[in-house]
C-alpha cells in the first residue's frame, strides 16, 4: 500500500536506451528492446506502489526525425509489446489511455491500439502512453478547441488537453541524467515536482520508482502559496 503522501500521477521521460546499448557495443535496437522490459517492470511497480496513473513518453512528435530503421524498430517493438502484454493489462485492471496523435501510425498499429483501448476500458488504474505526442502541439490544439467554444481560459484549455480526465500530474521523472522536458507535458508540469535520475532507462525498475516517490513524499509542495 502506498504512503498517503505518495504521488497519484507520475510521468516518466524514458531516456538513455541508445547510450545503454552503446556502452555494451550493441545496436540501439537492443537498447530499445531492454527499454521495453523496463516499461513492463515499471508498469508492475506502479501497481505495487499503488499509483493511480503512470504516464510514459514512448514516442514524441520529434522522434520521426530519427533514422528510418530505428523508427521501424520502435514500431515493431510497440506491436510486440501490445501483443505480449495486453492480457496482463486486462487481468491487472489497467486502463490504457493514449495521449498524442496516434492515428498517424501504421493502420495495423492503430487497430491494435484501439483494440487495447477497448479491452482495457474498465480498468481502474491508468497507464497513459504518449505516442506521437508533443506538448506544444497539444496546447495549441486545446487552445484552438477552446477558442471554437468561445473562451480561451486556463480551465478551458485544461478541458481540451489529452490528459483532461487524468489526475493532476504530481511527479515528472526523467532518466539518463539529461535535465530538460523535451516538449513533454509542459502545461501539466506547472506545479509538478521534477526528479532527474542518473540511471539509463533499460536499468530502471521498482527501486528507482520507489526512491523517486519517497523523495516526492518528503518535498513540501506550495502551489504558489507560502
Ligand atoms: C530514449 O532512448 C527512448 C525512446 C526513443 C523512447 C522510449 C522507447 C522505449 C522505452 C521502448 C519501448 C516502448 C514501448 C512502449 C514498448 P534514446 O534512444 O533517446 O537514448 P539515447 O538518448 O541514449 O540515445
Amino acid at each position: 500500500m502506498a504512503a498517503s503522501n505518495f504521488p497519484r500521477h507520475v510521468a516518466i521521460i524514458m531516456d538513455g536506451n541508445g547510450r545503454w546499448a552503446k556502452k555494451r557495443a550493441m545496436p540501439r535496437a537492443f537498447g530499445h528492446k531492454q527499454g521495453g522490459e523496463a516499461v513492463r517492470r515499471t508498469v508492475e511497480a506502479a501497481k505495487t506502489l499503488d499509483l493511480e496513473c503512470l504516464t510514459l513518453y514512448a514516442f514524441s512528435s520529434e522522434n520521426w526525425k530519427r533514422e528510418e530503421g530505428e523508427i521501424s524498430d520502435l514500431m515493431n517493438l510497440m506491436r510486440r509489446f501490445i501483443e505480449k502484454e495486453l492480457d496482463a493489462f486486462v487481468a491487472n485492471g489497467l486502463r490504457l489511455k493514449i495521449i498524442g496523435d496516434y492515428k498517424a501510425f501504421a493502420p495495423d498499429i492503430v487497430d491494435k491500439l484501439e483494440d487495447a483501448l477497448e479491452r482495457t476500458k474498465d480498468g481502474t488504474r491508468t497507464l497513459a502512453v504518449a505516442l506521437n505526442y508533443g506538448a506544444q502541439q497539444e496546447i495549441a490544439r486545446a487552445a484552438r478547441l477552446a477558442a471554437e467554444e468561445g473562451e480561451v481560459t486556463p480551465a478551458a484549455i485544461d478541458r481540451h488537453l489529452y490528459t483532461a480526465e487524468l489526475p493532476p500530474l504530481d511527479l515528472l521523472i526523467r532518466t539518463s541524467g539529461e535535465v530538460r522536458l523535451s516538449n513533454f507535458l509542459l502545461w501539466q508540469s506547472a506545479y509538478a515536482e521534477m526528479i532527474f535520475m542518473d540511471v539509463l532507462w533499460p536499468d530502471f525498475g521498482e527501486e528507482h520508482l520507489r526512491a523517486a516517490c519517497e523523495t516526492f513524499a518528503k518535498r513540501e509542495r506550495r502551489f504558489g502559496g507560502r
